[in-house]
């Protein structure tokens, strides 16, 4: 999953050779699942067509301050461009955009934009190598430091000119690779690991049946999406799923049964700083897992069952500085029996998951749940999607965490 999931980009391009590559850098962002939107300086126009960009953006371009309409002209908005934005990229940035953002000139709608946004800025420098090393393109970068505008570096190689060396501008995914490291270092979760529990356990009674229940792990994933988000390292430890977990920003660790289960959050557990134990963990496996499939005819009746370990319970009598959250899955009593959970098993917070509202829990897409914390009043959410479950929870442990640590 990518930081740019759901984000807004404000791609500025201005007028060098390699604004060539920025139909491929729009094309970058999408496929992370961010929105684009690009302004062009009028030189730009010589390198790339407005239309190639609105084509590969799904958006409209804006190269001027005002509309060109002669009959009936209206003004660009470079204001609400600049304040839609989450991250403002401007790539390729000349020598020429540079000094003028470094100066505060403001005489198209790139620098406009530049002047009124609120985000963090990412400039992408290109130029030729003497142009670029030249002290005042050197001054000038660093006035726009100064002004906290984000320097992506830039590569060395072949040139327009024919000369090699510093100043070309780096690879569209390089340049994501770039603004990702840089914006990861800004999360919340930035250098924190994150444990997570998720789904059912299955446990054998023969080589083709088992112990289950229903739950689907989508809660579980939701959460550990969240916190990938948040720039936390994950650990999903999740049980059998039907679900499509593949996702690079999270470690999955696949078992099948409660003591698989246990082992792994033993494993993680020590230099975790915040677990969650989401999962629907069987309570009792059969005593005896038979190596064959178990005949019809052969007088079967019986499954002895034995209890398997409480995860959770177990975590709470060994947590140190681990911030600890359960669920509570209750049918009757379900506040009080989920404060005595809380309690019981030494957690920081729980989240209670009431069977009793329709749509919500289990299999579904959709949860509705009530966050509690030993002396505070509990929270009740409104029924949703477990993706807005997940960010809910996550302000919760977040306004905890950061007071705790
Ligand atoms: N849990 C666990 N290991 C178990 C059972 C539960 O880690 N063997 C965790 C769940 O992941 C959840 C919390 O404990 O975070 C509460 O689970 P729940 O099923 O609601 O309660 P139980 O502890 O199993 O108690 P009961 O079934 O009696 O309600």
């Amino acid at each position: 999953m990518s930081l740019f999931r759901g984000k807004k980009i404000l791609l500025g391009i201005s007028g060098g050779i390699a604004a060539y590559k920025t139909p491929e850098l729009v094309r970058a962002f999408i496929k992370q699942g961010a929105e684009v939107r690009v302004l062009m300086t009028p030189s730009s126009k010589d390198f790339v067509t407005p239309l190639t960009l609105a084509t590969v953006s799904q958006n409209p371009v804006y190269s001027s301050l005002i509309a060109e309409d002669h009959d009936n002209p209206t003004w660009n908005n470079h204001v609400e461009l600049a304040l839609w934005a989450d991250y403002f990229l401007i790539a390729p940035a000349t020598s020429n955009t540079l000094s003028s953002m470094a100066q505060a000139r403001c005489n198209n709608i790139v620098l406009a934009a530049y002047l009124s946004s609120k985000c963090p800025v990412f400039v992408a420098p290109a130029m030729d190598l003497d142009m670029f090393s030249h002290p005042a393109n050197q001054k000038n970068l660093t006035i726009l430091l100064k002004n906290n505008v984000i320097v992506l570096p830039t590569e060395e190689g072949f040139l327009a000119s024919g000369l090699e060396g510093k100043g070309r501008m780096p690879e569209p995914e390089d340049i994501l690779t770039h603004m990702e490291n840089h914006i990861s270092k800004t999360l919340p979760l930035f250098g924190k690991k994150v444990v997570i529990t998720a789904g059912p356990t299955y446990e054998p009674i023969d080589p083709v049946r088992f112990i289950g229940n229903n739950s689907s792990g989508k809660m579980g994933l939701e959460l550990a999406k969240r916190a990938a988000e948040l720039g936390a390292r994950v650990i999903l430890i999740s049980g059998p799923s039907a679900i499509n977990i593949a996702d690079n920003s999270i470690d999955l660790v696949s078992v099948v049964t409660a003591d698989q289960m246990f082992e792994n959050a033993k494993l993680h557990f020590n230099d975790a700083d915040i677990f969650i134990a989401s999962a629907a963990v069987a309570d009792f496996k059969p005593e005896a897992s038979y190596l064959q499939k178990i005949k019809k005819g052969t007088g079967f009746n019986k499954i002895n069952l034995v209890p398997t370990p409480d995860i959770l319970a177990y975590l709470g009598s060994i947590k140190k500085n681990q911030f600890l959250l359960g669920f509570a899955l209750e049918t009757e009593n379900e506040l009080e029996n989920a404060k005595e959970k809380l309690k019981k098993k030494n957690l920081d917070a729980i989240v209670l998951n009431s069977l009793n509202d329709e749509h919500a829990g289990f299999g579904g897409d959709q949860n509705k749940i009530t966050y509690i914390q030993s002396n505070q009043a509990p929270l009740s959410f409104e029924l949703k999607s477990k993706t807005e479950v997940a960010f809910d929870i996550f302000v919760q442990i977040l306004k905890t965490y950061e007071k705790l640590y």
